[in-house]
């Protein structure tokens, strides 16, 4: 579904990252994966998807750096020849409720899942426009639909991400580029395995499908959003949420 084209995928060594990158490898695509610290895990990810006859490299870049990311994007579109797809997926959290939140770790999280996701369409742009059928797939959240006690950094970045998926979409329009976001729910990854059972207990009595989310579930919704399937669809926030958030 994705033989011959080339896609980025930030934060691609573990977590839903992962799960996006392997989704595309197997349906075809050249993966670059962007990491921040953890060169063995993309190793191993690179590994894995080459197995399924693509190219895949790991690039170690932190994308709140605006240079850096230039650099890096720069390099890969060097190695790759061309980007068509770019996945912003890196995020991180620093949950406190306002009154305790640090200046520092409110601009953190905006500086990564916010600014990180420009830096990489800003850099890649020219290349992605260039694909004739180009594919920007932002990964928010439904707590940046909903909002969250304690969360006032992370939905601040993750409702600023629908915002500039929306102006993607209608700047980028003219070179059949579209853009859309991910709002994925609940989902088990390293990011939320540390939360207490009673807050996990809490969350499953508000998920109408009574589950937490696997990577692979959001990773099927991007699959279908980067393949010429969602050709007429840009613009557009999906949830994958077992119904978290109707
Ligand atoms: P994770 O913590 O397992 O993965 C995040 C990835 O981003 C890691 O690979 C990390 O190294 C990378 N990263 C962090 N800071 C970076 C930086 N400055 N530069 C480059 N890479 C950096 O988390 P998970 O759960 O896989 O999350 C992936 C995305 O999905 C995030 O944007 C998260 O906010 C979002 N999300 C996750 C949900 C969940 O329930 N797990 C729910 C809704 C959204």
């Amino acid at each position: 579904m994705l033989k011959g084209k080339t896609a980025v995928v930030t934060g691609g060594s573990r977590g839903i990252g992962k799960a996006i990158a392997m989704a595309m490898a197997k349906h075809g695509a050249d993966i670059a994966i962007i990491f921040y610290d953890n060169r063995l895990a993309a190793e191993a990810v690179c590994k894995e998807a080459a197995q399924f006859g693509v190219k895949a490299e790991g690039y170690q870049c932190n994308v709140a750096d605006f240079e850096g990311s230039k650099k890096i994007c720069d390099k890969i579109i060097s190695d790759f020849g061309k980007v068509d797809i770019l996945v912003n997926n890196a995020g991180i959290t620093k949950d406190s409720l306002i009154l305790r939140m640090s200046d520092k770790d409110f601009a953190s999280v905006i500086d990564v899942s916010l600014k990180g996701s420009f830096n990489f369409i800003k850099h890649l742009s020219k290349s992605i426009m260039r694909s004739g059928s180009g594919r920007i797939i932002n990964i928010s959240s439904v707590i940046g639909i909903m909002g969250n006690s304690g969360q006032a950094n992370y939905s601040t970045a993750k409702a600023g991400l629908i915002g500039l998926t929306k102006t993607v979409a209608k700047e980028f329009s003219s070179r059949n580029v579209t853009c859309n976001a991910i709002a994925p729910g609940f989902i088990e990854t390293e990011m939320t395995a540390d939360l207490p059972q009673t807050v996990k207990d809490n969350l499953l009595t508000s998920i109408p499908l009574k589950r937490i989310g696997k990577p692979q579930e959001v990773a099927n919704l991007a699959v279908f959003l980067a393949s010429d399937l969602s050709s007429y669809i840009t613009g557009e926030v999906i949830k994958v949420d077992g119904g978290m958030c109707i």
